[in-house]
């Protein structure tokens, strides 16, 4: 029995939510807030923020997870949000700075490490054959 509920425990429905969706949800009525690609609904807890609601409302229906992160919440403040959580933001929404950037910082770090080698060492060898070239050539014109 025990066995059985901690499979379904470990394999959670996923709702993946869109950001138009989330754009609509943007009044006292229904106040959804993106954090970190994960979407919550926050309409029940506006009242309650030590920061007030005005603050809440200004993110309603997009990204808050630059606002959230400058005020250097608690992690009690990061555990609340668990229970407001509703969904993960629709994979093709995600925004590029979380993993694109990364990925461009990995390939360009990549590429110049190989660039930094290859040009100087093209260079050299070009460098190279011009010098035997020119001792050739005042070899036999000499
Ligand atoms: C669901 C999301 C949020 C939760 C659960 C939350 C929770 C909290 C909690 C518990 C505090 C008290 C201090 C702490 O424990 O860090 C706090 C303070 C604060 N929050 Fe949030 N917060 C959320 C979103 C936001 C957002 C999006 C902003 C946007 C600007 C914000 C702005 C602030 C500010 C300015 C304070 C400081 C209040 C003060 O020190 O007087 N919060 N928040």
């Amino acid at each position: 029995m025990g066995e059985s509920k901690d499979k379904i425990d470990c394999e959670p429905t996923v709702n993946y939510i869109t950001m138009e969706e989330v754009k609509t949800h943007n009044s006292s009525k229904s106040t959804w807030l993106v954090i970190h690609d994960k979407v919550y609904d926050v309409t029940k807890f506006l009242e309650e923020h030590p920061g007030g609601e005005e603050v809440l409302f200004e993110q309603a229906g997009g990204d808050a997870t630059e606002s959230f992160e400058d005020v250097g919440h608690s992690s009690d403040a990061r555990e609340m949000l668990k229970q407001y959580f509703i969904g993960e933001l629709d994979l093709a929404d995600r925004r590029k700075e979380n993993s694109k950037d990364v990925l461009i910082t990995t390939t360009s770090s990549h590429s110049s490490w190989w660039t930094n080698w290859l040009i100087p060492a093209f260079a050299a060898g070009i460098v190279g054959l011009m010098y035997r070239f020119y001792l050739t050539e005042t070899k036999s014109s000499s």
